[in-house]
């Protein structure tokens, strides 16, 4: 199977986030890619038109230009879609069929896990949920017929960080899928690794302001890349031109960005680890992704001020979250299933200061209640 050939450059991951993707408007010299808000192309003569510029659906310059960056930042070549799921969707559909085993992560994002269970299972697909940071249990469960393993790391809610490579060891005949969300490229580049394909929700850390619904799918594989790009057409779950704007323009913030997020969560994590009554405090040690529990999560979630509390992650502000009764409903009483006292973070890009003294009020708010209550 041809593979895409290594990129020569050195430039460092800071630099080619900031340039990744930008080649001048041959038109006006344009520094920033055009938003070409536009549904068809005009043809001089039928069946005539530049490169694949026949109908929107199927390419679109703004589109090809994040594509571009997203495949420079991970290392392959990038499939864009209307969201994370539909780019999770696409890979299943590449690469399974009828009768096809897949391996899920234990702890997962529970959209992920509905996408298997209740969509592709009815078109005979079997799956099994593994904790993959035991790479034991994984090797028991991976079949003949498995045909994909689908890797989240860290995962979520539970910020478990998975072995690649052990899994790859361990895959046997199936391809390997990472849900590369969490930590991002400035992080994690699992294709360096040697898995087949990463995806991302673009929702989250790409885009970085909480103003976009988008995914994509990247990998090195040229055969892969043609079927990705077939079922981005035949499908149609395609970003529209503006959402793949504020992507790319995401994007050129990203490193700066996940090291703000990380010395917010740093911080945070160090009030937690001291607070009575949190308990199992996790953080990655890198991204502004928290987790912990605590017996009254949900009155904690209700009091921040600054933690806006809502679904979704990896934006500039602080968000919080009780995964059970948000982001994790549809795997609820599944092995999947996430404690109701867990609370989820998304440490934004504020002051850490102000963070911590947010966090701090709602806690003690929250112990004197207990107290008067008690
Ligand atoms: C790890 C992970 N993967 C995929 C998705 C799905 O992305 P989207 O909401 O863009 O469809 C999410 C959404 O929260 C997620 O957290």
């Amino acid at each position: 199977m041809s593979e895409l050939e290594p990129d020569a450059r050195q430039d460092a991951f800071a630099t080619r986030a900031v340039h990744a993707g930008l080649t001048p408007d041959p038109s006006f010299g344009s520094v920033i890619p055009a938003i070409h808000q536009t549904s068809t192309y005009a043809q001089p003569r039928p069946g005539e038109f530049a490169g694949d510029y026949d109908y929107a659906r199927s390419a679109n310059p703004t589109r090809a230009a994040l594509e571009a960056a997203l495949g420079e930042l991970e290392g392959g070549r990038a499939v864009t879609f209307a969201s994370g799921l539909a780019a999770e969707h696409a890979v299943i559909t590449v690469t399974c069929e009828t009768g096809s085993h897949v391996v899920l992560p234990a702890d997962l994002y529970g959209g992920t896990y509905r996408l298997l269970d209740k969509v592709m299972s009815r078109w005979g697909l079997a799956y099994d949920l593994v904790d993959q940071t035991d790479l034991a249990a994984l090797e028991r469960v991976v079949r003949d017929d498995t045909r994909l393993i689908w890797v989240e790391s860290p995962t979520n809610p539970l910020l478990h960080a998975v072995d690649i490579e052990g899994v790859i060891a361990r895959r046997q005949n199936a391809l390997v899928a990472v849900d590369n969300t969490f930590a991002t490229p400035a992080n994690q580049r699992p294709l360096e690794l040697g898995v087949d394909f990463v995806v991302h929700s673009t929702t989250k850390y790409l885009g970085g302001h909480s103003d976009v619904v988008g995914g994509v799918a990247i990998t090195r594989s040229n055969d892969f890349y043609d079927r990705l790009r077939f079922v981005q057409n035949a499908v149609g779950a395609v970003p529209g031109p503006l959402d793949c704007f504020l992507v790319h323009r995401g994007l050129r913030t990203l490193h700066l960005r996940m090291e703000a997020h990380a010395r917010s969560a740093a911080a945070v994590v160090e009030l937690l680890r001291a607070t009575p009554d949190v308990h199992d405090v996790r953080w990655p040690g890198f991204s502004g992704m928290v987790s912990f529990r605590h017996p009254r999560a949900g009155d904690i979630a209700a009091r921040t001020r600054l933690f806006t509390l809502a679904e979704s992650l990896g934006g500039v502000e602080s968000l919080i979250e009780v995964p059970q009764a948000m982001t994790h409903q549809s795997v609820e009483g599944s092995a999947a299933a996430v404690p109701p006292d867990l609370v989820r973070l998304s440490c934004g890009i504020e002051d850490p200061g102000d963070l911590v003294a947010d966090l701090q009020q709602a806690l003690v708010a929250d112990l004197q209640q207990a107290l008067a209550g008690s």
